[in-house]
Formats: C-alpha cells, structure tokens, sequence
C-alpha cells in the first residue's frame, strides 16, 4: 500500500486490517506514537489524519490510504518546533514523557477547531488522553499558551 506519512509517500507492505499503529512503530520505524492500552481509550498512540486527531491502535491500514498521515516525528518543520511543542517545553509539560507525543497530536488538532480554547474548551477536547504522571495542569497551560490564550 502506498501511504502519505509526514509528507513522504511511502510504501508499505502489509495487511489492510493491520492497525496503523503497527505499521507506523515496526514497518516505519517511527516510534514517536506510542502503544499503551490498544484499545482506543489513552490516547498515547494519538497521530493526525488530516490534520484530525485519531487512535492509530484502533485505526486499520485500509482506512487510511488516501489521507496524509503526521505523526509526532513529522510536526517540525525546517528544524523548528511547532509552536504546541515548543510551549510544551516552556512550560514542562511532561514527566516521564509516554503520553507527550499524543498529547501534543491532540492539541494541535485541537487548536485547528478552536484556536482561542478556554480552559475547559482544552479539558473537553483532549479529554481522551490520560497522562499517567498527572501533569493535567501544565499540559492545560502549555496547549492555551500555544494557542496565544496565556503568557
Ligand atoms: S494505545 Fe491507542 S488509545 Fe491507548
Ligand atoms: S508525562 Fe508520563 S504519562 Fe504523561
């Protein structure tokens, strides 16, 4: 199958109902997306699908094929940060990390619907991505000072 991932077409030989999750970590070699429940219910495998936030665990390959795929790994661009990552960074949002890249995938597709999200706004659209370190707060922070919401 050929796929359009981080603005590269790419070829892959695999299933149709493998899980694009796979496909990206074992066949791609881009580790960024991460496996933590599998079941569509942690977000940490979160990856845009043009420009939409989905759970690639639950996502099958042939459901894909004709839309551009950006995982965490593709988000900078000319060697400069997205603005959500650097704010993620500014604020220290991230303990241990596993969550980060979905979280960050989730706020940009976040910020595409509502670029002025209010603190709820944030809680209810990355509502699906659980940080197991809890650092719900600077994650909060970071995705409205992205958003030029917050200093
Ligand atoms: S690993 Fe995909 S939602 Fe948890
Ligand atoms: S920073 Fe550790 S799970 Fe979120």
């Amino acid at each position: 199958m050929k796929l359009s991932v981080n603005g590269r077409d790419v070829n892959v030989e695999a299933a149709p109902d493998r899980m694009l999750l796979q496909v990206l970590r074992e066949d791609l070699d881009l580790t960024g997306a991460k496996y933590g429940c599998g079941e569509g219910q942690c977000g940490s495998c979160t990856v845009l699908l043009d420009g939409v936030a989905v759970r690639s665990c639950i996502t099958p390959l042939k459901s894909v094929a004709s839309k551009k795929i950006t995982t965490i790994e593709g988000l900078e661009q000319d060697g400069k940060l997205h603005p959500v990552q650097e704010a993620f960074l500014d604020r220290d949002a991230f303990q241990c990390g596993y969550c980060t890249p979905g979280m960050i995938l989730s706020a940009v597709s976040l910020l595409a619907k509502t670029p002025k999200p209010t603190v709820a706004e944030v809680k209810r659209g990355m509502n699906g991505n659980i940080c197991r370190c809890g650092t719900y707060p600077r994650i909060i922070e970071a995705v409205r000072m992205a958003a030029g919401v917050k200093s």
